[in-house]
């Protein structure tokens, strides 16, 4: 599926590209050299333009500032070995990002504008997709609210912008969790399904207390009785018990990971029993007592697959063996990169291809 992308550019005359090291990507520390803008007033979008990647001046009254009416989208484009680019599932995130709009009372994006933005800004900023292994351009779209005004009320005004990032893997090592029976993430009937901001804001206190008790991250449970789990960190969290793939069953609490629909999928395809359901603490522990608790990984846009090393049940720190290549999760990451990469078939047009 290819689409002639006519969006106006105004290009940089700084390229930044030579000072960045595509042997150290760092997760989000370098933006490519332009963004994509357009704004939303009088009930529509403007035609998006591309600009070089600079400051904003905005009103330090607009009301995302103020009230939070901001949301993101995270999605990765990758360059294949015959000079193409593909967009993995941009109709599903511009699904999520719908709805994370819609939630938050903010206007729809179209999927062309979306695409068309997409395709163009790729396109302008192609050199900066890295071809090393595990790396990708990371692609960032925002919304938020622009409107200049104190009171209390849905913004009339908003900005859509996409940056990109050239980025390697966003965990260097299996990462520390301790089960958080005490803060909250998100309720039910709240905004855990959404990508907005504050849900990320607010989940950085408690990630520092953990931070500081020795963790990496959070295994976060539900609001009401903090018994089952939600997920983990900025992921969903997926465990392998008795060789079948346990994952919380999606609700209003929990993100609609578009790398965790894309690795039940491949799972089941490959005849790995999967389970959508809830997961208590305790049937974890249990599980890993008795053994039948054997993987437990992160899955997400930024970190893709993610080992878990250890979780702190109850105050004990239950370790996981190190995921060899013939791991659930290993063999799962690998089928997803081979789809991404054109290595084997996308049976799923999972694949958005921009010739450039
Ligand atoms: C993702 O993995 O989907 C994310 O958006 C993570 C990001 C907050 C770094």
């Amino acid at each position: 599926m290819t689409l002639t992308a006519t969006v106006p550019v105004q290009k940089t005359t700084h390229s930044r590209i030579a000072e960045t090291d595509f042997n150290n990507l760092e997760f989000g520390k370098y933006i490519s050299d332009h963004m994509l803008m357009a704004d939303w007033a009088n009930g529509k979008w403007s035609e998006p333009v591309i600009v070089p990647f600079g400051d904003l001046k905005m009103s330090p009254a607009m009301l995302s500032l103020h009230y939070g009416q901001s949301i993101f989208e995270g999605m990765k484009a990758y360059k294949k070995s015959d000079g193409t680019v593909n967009i993995f599932r941009p109709h599903k995130h511009l699904d999520r990002m719908n709805k994370s709009l819609d939630r938050m009372c903010m206007p729809a994006i179209s999927f062309d504008m979306f695409i068309q933005s997409l395709q163009a800004l790729i396109e302008v900023d192609s050199e900066w997709i890295p071809t090393s292994e595990g790396a990708s351009l990371y692609i960032r779209p925002i919304v938020f609210a622009s409107e200049s005004r104190l009171g209390v009320k849905v913004s009339d005004h908003y900005k859509f912008i996409i940056l990109t990032s050239p980025v390697g893997p966003y965990y260097s090592k299996p990462f520390r969790l301790k089960v958080e029976d005490h803060f909250t993430r998100t309720a039910e009937g709240g905004t855990g399904f959404a990508k907005c901001a504050g849900n990320y804001g607010g989940a950085f206190y408690p990630t520092h207390v953990a931070k500081q008790e020795g963790f990496d991250q959070i295994l976060w449970t539900d609001s009401k009785e903090h018994k089952y789990i939600d997920e983990v960190g900025m992921m969903n969290v997926m465990f392998v018990i008795n060789g079948k793939i346990v994952t919380p069953n999606l609700n209003s609490a929990i993100l609609d990971g578009i790398t965790r629909d894309s690795l039940l999928t491949i799972a089941r395809e490959t005849g790995i029993p999967v389970e959508e359901r809830r997961i208590s603490i305790d049937e974890l522990e249990a599980a890993f007592k008795n053994k039948t608790l054997t993987e437990a990984f992160g899955a997400g846009t930024a970190a893709v697959v993610a080992p878990i090393a250890v979780i702190r049940i109850h105050g004990i720190d239950y370790q996981f063996p190190v995921a060899g290549p013939s791991s659930i999760q290993q063999k799962l990451k690998a089928k997803l990169m081979d789809i991404r990469m054109g290595i084997t078939p996308d049976t799923h047009n999972w694949n958005y291809i921009v010739k450039i």
